[in-house]
């Protein structure tokens, strides 16, 4: 039995001034399902991944997260609803360790509990010591274990990204959006980034992914979605989009579509 849709996005319009920069978007992923989102630059991915996750309004359209309607929700509701997203630029506190940024994301969820921990009030003494649990939990599953304690500004890149993705995870989210997460990877880096979104999988969460290197998503994806000028131009298995003459010529003189920079072998766009 296949596993139930975990959101359904159904002709979501976004405009900014005169530019729609969606129109009339729909897909819907399952449970488990990992969709590769591709499309030229300005293809309106970005401001997908923003309307998703709340930052933008919709000019028409419905987004529902596990049946619920979440279009109208603030990017916190949302964010306790079950999705989280990571952005084009790593978002991590530089100055402390890789360990206290989980912490911060942990104890983030709930504002109140900072105050309380300053003031010693137990409740919230007792909040940090779960926290620290949950982050040493988190840490010592994760690719990063060896890296608690260093300053994360001091981390190689993709060790930044990878950290971001944790941070994301402390929400134990539903669906998972990444933007660009492979994008100043090296090959080893990514690599790493890779397995953690099997690991998403895996734990039957949905990551969507938007990414420029299209060997490395065609590899990775279940299903793809490709967009071109805020449209939904193509919807389906790698292969099958693969072939498609529409994709194709929005990626004119890559035929197939992923050969060309498979045999480049780089990661960066
Ligand atoms: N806040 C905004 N105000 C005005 N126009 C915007 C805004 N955000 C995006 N746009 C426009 O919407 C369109 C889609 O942009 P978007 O950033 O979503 O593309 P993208 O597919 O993510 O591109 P890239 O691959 O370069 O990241 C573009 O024409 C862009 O200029
Ligand atoms: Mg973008």
């Amino acid at each position: 039995m296949q596993a139930p849709w975990l959101l359904e996005v159904e002709g979501v319009t976004v405009s900014f001034g005169g530019v729609t920069a969606l129109d009339g978007v729909s897909f819907r992923v399952r449970s488990g399902e990992v969709l590769g989102i591709i499309g030229p630059n300005g293809a309106g991915k970005t401001t997908l991944f923003n309307a998703l996750s709340g930052l933008v309004s919709l000019a028409r359209g419905s987004i529902r997260l596990s049946g619920r309607e979440i279009s109208r929700w603030t990017t916190h509701r949302i964010a306790q609803g079950g999705m989280a997203r990571t952005l084009q630029t790593p978002e991590i506190y530089t100055q402390i360790s890789l360990r206290d940024n989980l912490l911060a994301a942990i104890l983030g969820r709930s504002s109140a509990s900072l105050y309380g921990i300053a003031l010693g009030l137990r409740p919230a003494v007792r909040r940090e010591a779960q926290a620290r649990e949950e982050a040493e939990d988190l840490l010592a599953h994760s690719l990063l274990r060896e890296d608690a304690d260093r300053t994360a500004g001091d981390l190689p890149f993709g060790h930044q990204r990878l950290l971001e993705i944790y941070r994301a995870l402390t929400n134990d989210p539903r669906v998972m959006l990444l933007d660009e997460p492979l994008s100043g990877l090296t090959r080893e880096e990514a690599d790493v980034v890779l397995d953690l979104i099997r690991e998403m999988r895996a734990q039957e969460r949905a990551v969507l992914i938007v990414e420029h290197d299209l060997p490395s998503v065609l590899a990775i994806a279940d299903r793809i979605l490709v967009l071109a000028e805020g449209r939904v131009i193509a919807d389906g298995t790698p292969d099958v989009v693969q072939q498609d003459a529409g994709v194709r010529r929005v990626y004119l003189g890559q035929e197939p579509i992923a050969t060309d920079a498979a045999e480049q072998g780089g990661v960066q766009p």
